[in-house]
């Protein structure tokens, strides 16, 4: 139980990886507030997780929007009364080559992807600030290498270690941990819904030394690490969850 009584927020938590996240938290103790642009599973989450022994709210929202930001922060903090963990996983992909990416394809991504986990962030940290306790995991990828057909959601995925490494130098003081991880092929909606999904599986079957597609809960373990007061003493570090893929 290594999150008795601490409050979690993770974003995107409705579905995928995200939920697996919500669901070990609120195994291991945490009061969680499960967020998400999708009402609908995000209210079956919260559901599924109170009607287990667990505890959790679900607050609809898009993190792309700072009003809404500020609503979820509130929400908890009337809920729960205090903020612990912060895990920005929402995301969102729009995979196509640089000459036909029109301008919105590059502004959805980076809005959700980017700015999202900025402005949870900072909505969240006076709280975490005021308590000299936090925990920050930003979801980022393998992409941040650089993808062919993703130059919006690379630069995004990049991004996410950029901001991760300035906020633990400027949080750090008031204990907070601010730590990224970077997931390989993961099977999840956001996968299977690709039209290539099967010839996509073989070939990361093929390059991956794990010979297999990576699944939520293998991401979960490694932010339930970060999580942890067993990780108190890393900070700005990115673990990633590839099966030992980084080409
Ligand atoms: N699945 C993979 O292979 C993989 C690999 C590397 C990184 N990731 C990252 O992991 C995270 C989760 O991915 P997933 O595979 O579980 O995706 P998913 O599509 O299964 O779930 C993403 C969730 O985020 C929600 N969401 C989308 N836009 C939102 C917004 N503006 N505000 C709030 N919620 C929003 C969706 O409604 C959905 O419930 C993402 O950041 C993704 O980029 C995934």
């Amino acid at each position: 139980m290594r999150f008795q009584d601490k409050v979690a927020i993770v974003t995107g938590s409705g579905k995928g990886i995200g939920k697996a996240i919500v669901q070990k938290m609120a195994l291991e103790g945490a009061l969680v507030t499960v967020t998400d642009l999708n009402k609908q599973t995000c209210e079956e989450t919260a559901m599924e997780i109170n009607q287990s022994g667990g505890k959790a709210i679900a607050v609809e929202g898009d993190v792309s929007k700072s009003e809404d930001v500020r609503r979820i922060v509130e929400e908890t903090i009337e809920a729960y009364g205090k903020i612990d963990i912060l895990v920005n996983n929402a995301g969102i992909v729009k995979d196509i080559r640089l000459e036909d990416m029109e301008e919105d394809d590059w502004d959805k991504v980076i809005d959700v992807c980017l700015k999202g986990a900025f402005l949870c962030a900072k909505y969240v940290s006076p709280y975490m600030n005021e308590q000299k306790y936090g925990k920050i995991i930003n979801i980022s990828s393998r992409a941040y290498l650089g993808n062919p057909g993703q130059a919006n959601y690379s630069s995004a995925k990049a991004g996410i270690i950029g901001l991760t490494r300035s906020l633990a130098k400027e949080l750090g003081k008031n204990n907070i941990n601010v730590n990224a991880v970077a997931p390989g092929l993961i099977e999840t909606d956001a996968v299977r819904n690709h039209p290539k999904y099967e010839k996509i599986k073989e070939l990361q079957k093929k390059d991956t030394p794990i010979k297999r597609i990576g699944l939520p809960d293998d991401v979960a373990n490694a932010v339930l690490f970060f999580a942890s007061d067993d990780a108190a003493y890393i900070s700005g570090d990115i673990l990633h969850v590839t099966g030992g893929r980084f080409g």
